[in-house]
């Protein structure tokens, strides 16, 4: 294959937001991990690049590609209109879910329950934009990751997190106390956000995808981080 121009030469610069486990986290000494970690790896393989992680935060890593500092976000991108008017998308490689994270004993039972009440998302994530959107600005809380969303609805700060419902049910099952409505507030598709126009890479991204999709790589990846 014709080499690849990308930000450095001979790497795959990955944008992440390494705080959203099972897709990217960071270990206690400092490595990162998750679906997002190894899939990226295993197209970075196949195009023959050194895979380099720069972990920031997540509307950071969105920009990092429209401003041409990363070749590649992965970081459980939803695809959505807006986002397409700025950066290029893959194929879609998963699904999410904006899911409802509430106290136990909570009055918040489904989406239309959120009337009235704080909201705490990420800021830039498609949880924080559909609850302003369908709420209002002052009824969202942007928190730098969901983690500390979490923390803020642990504290009383906020009455609900709207978050993806993967890491959502890591968040649960680390907190005793908080539950996970079984209601979907919005269904996603999960892509990689690359530079408008970089037609080379998005190929490249694509066909690589597509190799890993049909010999159960992808698959494999994502039974190593989501046991059902
Ligand atoms: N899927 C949501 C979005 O694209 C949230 C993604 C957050 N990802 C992260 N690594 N923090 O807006």
């Amino acid at each position: 294959a014709a080499e690849l121009t990308t930000v450095e030469a001979g790497k795959l610069t990955m944008a992440t937001n390494a705080a959203f486990p099972p897709y990217e986290m960071t270990t206690d000494a400092g490595a990162f991990e998750g679906i997002d970690i190894d899939t990226a790896q295993a197209i970075a393989d196949k195009l023959g690049l050194e895979l380099q992680i720069d972990d920031m935060d997540f509307d950071a890593a969105l920009l990092s590609v429209q401003q041409g500092k990363a070749d590649i976000a992965m970081a459980g991108v939803t695809v959505t209109d807006e986002r397409k008017n700025v950066m290029d998308f893959s194929d879609s490689y998963a699904t999410g879910i904006q899911s409802i994270i509430v106290p136990e004993g909570s009055d918040i039972a489904s989406p239309d329950d959120l009337a009235g009440k704080m909201i705490g998302t990420q800021r830039g994530t498609t949880g924080y934009i559909y609850c302003s959107d369908d709420f209002g600005d002052n009824a969202v809380v942007a928190y730098d990751d969901g983690l500390t969303a979490v923390q803020a609805l642990n504290n009383g700060q906020v009455d609900a997190v709207v978050i993806d419902n993967a890491p959502a049910k890591e968040f649960v099952a680390a907190n005793p106390g908080l539950v996970l409505l079984d209601t979907s507030y919005a269904e996603e598709d999960y892509a990689i956000g690359m530079a408008k126009g970089n037609t080379a890479l998005e190929d490249a991204v694509n066909a690589a995808l597509e190799e890993l999709k049909a010999d159960g790589t992808l698959q494999s990846i994502v039974d190593k981080y989501i046991t059902a």
